[in-house]
C-alpha cells in the first residue's frame, strides 16, 4: 500500500544505453542487441575481456649500453660547454634539450619549468606519462646539473641516465599502470636543491596531495660502490629491498646526509620518498668491502665534485643494478595493488520496463567461452531505476532455470533504485548458457524499469 508517489526519474531510451555501452566496449559496427518491452537478449561480449586492476607486470631489463650512451652524450655535452652542465651554463641547458627530446619522441608530455637562481635561468623538465589515475601519481626524479669543476658523470648523469632509460622503456613497454607516472629532472640541486623545491613550491597542495610517492636517483654508479637504500617511506624502502635480496647484492640504509638531495624537497611537503645511492666521499670500511668488493679505507667515489667525474668515474655493475632497481620500482609502485583483480564482465545494458503491479519482465546475459560451473561468489550486478524499490521481488535465473532470490518486496522501502552488487553460491550451475535477471513489480502506482544486469566471473 502506497502513501504516496514521489519523484520519477527519466527514462534513457534503451538506445542511447546500449550505443553508449557498446561504444565503452568498443563493439560498435557488430549487431546491437534488440530490445523489447518486456525482454532483452544482449548476448553481450565480456566487457573486460581481462582483469581492469593487474598485478604488477615484471618490469624489463634495462639495458646498461642504452644508460651508458647517455652518460656519453652528457659527458660530450660537457666537453663542447665549458667542460661542466652546470646551472647557469650552457652545458646544462643543452643536457635538458638531450632528455627532452628522448622523452618527447617517446610519447611523453614534457613541460620544461624556468626558474631564476643566483641570477641566472635554471630549468626543470618534468616528463609526463599519459594515463593512470591522476588522483595517485608515482614520481621518480635525478638532479641533471653537475658542478662547475666537472661533467658530473656519476653525480648526477647516473641518476638521470637511469630515469632516463627507465621512462623510455615505460614508453617501449606501452606500460598502462593503474597510477600515473610522472619523471622529473632537477636543476640546481648544487645550489641547495634550487629546482626541486621550486617544483613543490609551485605544486597546489591538492597536487601534492596526490603524488602517492617521490624516488631520487642521486649517484647510482659510484666507482667503489656501496649499495645504500633510502630509510624513509616504507612501502618504497621495501620495494627497493626486495629487488637486491633478488639479487643477493646485500644493501645497508643511506647515512651520508639525509636530506642531502632532492627528495628533500619532497619530504618536507609531506610526499613519501625514498631513493638510492652507491657513496660520494665517504670512505668504504672493509666490512662493506667484504660484502660488496671495491677497495676498503677509499671513498666511495674519489671523483665526487672534481674534474675526473667523467665517463670513467662508473661502476657499470652498480649502474647496471641501480638502473634495473629504478625500472622495478617504477612497474612495482605504478601497478594497482589495492584493488583485487576483477574477472570478466558480461553485461546487459539494454532497458527494460517494469510493468506496474504486474508481471515479471528478465534481462538476459549469455555467457559463452566459460568451462566448468559458476564461481561460489558469483557477483550479480543490478541497476534498477525505480520510484519505490520496496515494490520489487528480483530473482537471478541460472541457465537452467533455478531461481536465486536477491531481494525480496517489503512494504516500507521507499527509496528509489536498486543500484547494487549481490554475491551468490551458484556453484552448482554449469556457467555458460543464459542467465537472467528476473524482476517483478508486486504493488501499484510507483514504477521503473531493468537499467542494466551485469555478472561477474
Ligand atoms: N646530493 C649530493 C650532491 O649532489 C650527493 C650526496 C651526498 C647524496 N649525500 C647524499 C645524494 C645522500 C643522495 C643521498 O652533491
Ligand atoms: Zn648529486
Ligand atoms: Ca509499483
Amino acid at each position: 500500500m502506497k502513501l504516496s508517489a514521489h519523484h520519477r526519474i527519466p527514462r534513457r531510451t534503451a538506445t542511447t544505453a546500449v550505443t553508449a555501452a557498446l561504444a565503452l566496449a568498443g563493439l560498435l559496427g557488430t549487431a546491437a542487441p534488440a530490445a523489447t518491452a518486456s525482454t532483452a537478449a544482449a548476448t553481450a561480449a565480456p566487457a573486460a575481456a581481462s582483469p581492469t586492476t593487474a598485478a604488477a607486470l615484471a618490469a624489463p631489463d634495462i639495458p646498461l649500453a642504452n644508460v651508458k650512451g647517455h652518460l656519453t652524450q652528457f659527458q660530450s655535452i660537457a666537453g663542447s660547454n665549458g667542460g661542466n652542465r652546470a646551472h647557469g651554463r650552457p652545458g646544462y641547458k643543452a643536457s635538458i634539450d638531450y632528455v627532452k627530446a628522448k622523452l618527447d619522441a617517446a610519447g611523453f608530455i614534457t613541460t620544461v619549468q624556468q626558474f631564476t637562481y643566483n641570477g641566472t635561468t635554471g630549468y626543470n623538465l618534468i616528463a609526463d606519462w599519459p594515463g593512470g589515475d591522476t588522483n595517485r601519481v608515482i614520481m621518480a626524479g635525478a638532479h641533471l646539473d653537475s658542478v662547475s669543476s666537472g661533467a658530473g658523470i656519476n653525480d648526477n648523469g647516473s641518476g638521470s641516465a637511469a630515469v632516463l632509460e627507465t621512462a623510455l622503456a615505460v614508453s617501449r613497454a606501452q606500460l598502462k599502470p593503474a597510477k600515473h607516472l610522472r619523471f622529473g629532472w632537477w636543476g640546481a640541486e648544487e645550489l641547495g636543491l634550487v629546482g626541486s623545491k621550486y617544483y613543490v613550491n609551485n605544486l597546489p597542495a591538492t597536487e601534492r596531495a596526490k603524488v602517492s610517492g617521490y624516488l631520487n636517483f642521486d649517484m647510482i654508479g659510484s666507482p667503489n660502490p656501496g649499495y645504500f637504500v633510502y630509510d624513509d617511506d616504507p612501502a618504497i624502502e621495501k620495494t627497493f629491498k626486495d629487488y637486491f635480496a633478488g639479487l643477493g647484492v646485500p644493501t645497508e640504509i643511506e647515512t651520508e646526509g639525509d636530506g642531502r638531495s632532492d627528495h628533500a624537497s619532497f619530504k618536507n611537503v609531506g610526499i613519501p620518498v625514498g631513493g638510492l645511492f652507491t657513496g660520494a666521499s665517504r670512505t668504504k670500511t672493509s666490512a662493506q668491502a667484504q660484502k660488496w668488493g671495491g677497495t676498503a679505507g677509499q671513498a666511495f667515489d674519489r671523483c665526487y665534485h672534481s674534474s675526473c667525474d667523467t665517463t670513467s668515474n662508473i661502476n657499470d655493475t652498480a649502474l647496471d643494478r641501480n638502473s634495473d632497481a629504478v625500472a622495478h620500482a617504477i612497474w612495482t609502485l605504478s601497478a594497482g595493488t589495492t584493488e583485487p583483480p576483477t574477472g570478466d564482465t558480461f553485461e546487459n545494458t539494454a532497458d527494460v520496463a517494469i510493468p506496474d503491479n504486474g508481471t515479471a519482465v528478465t534481462s538476459t546475459v549469455t555467457v559463452s567461452g566459460r568451462t566448468g560451473n559458476a564461481p561460489a561468489a558469483l557477483k550479480v550486478g543490478v541497476d534498477i531505476i525505480h520510484t519505490w524499490r520496496g515494490d520489487l521481488v528480483v530473482d537471478l535465473l541460472a541457465p537452467d532455470g533455478t531461481a536465486y532470490r536477491l531481494k525480496n518486496s517489503s512494504g516500507n522501502d521507499s527509496a528509489d533504485n536498486v543500484q547494487t552488487t549481490y554475491t551468490v553460491d551458484a556453484s552448482s550451475e554449469a556457467a555458460n548458457g543464459a542467465w537472467r535477471l528476473r524482476v517483478q513489480d508486486v504493488a501499484a502506482q510507483d514504477t521503473g524499469y531493468i537499467n542494466a544486469f551485469r555478472l561477474t566471473f
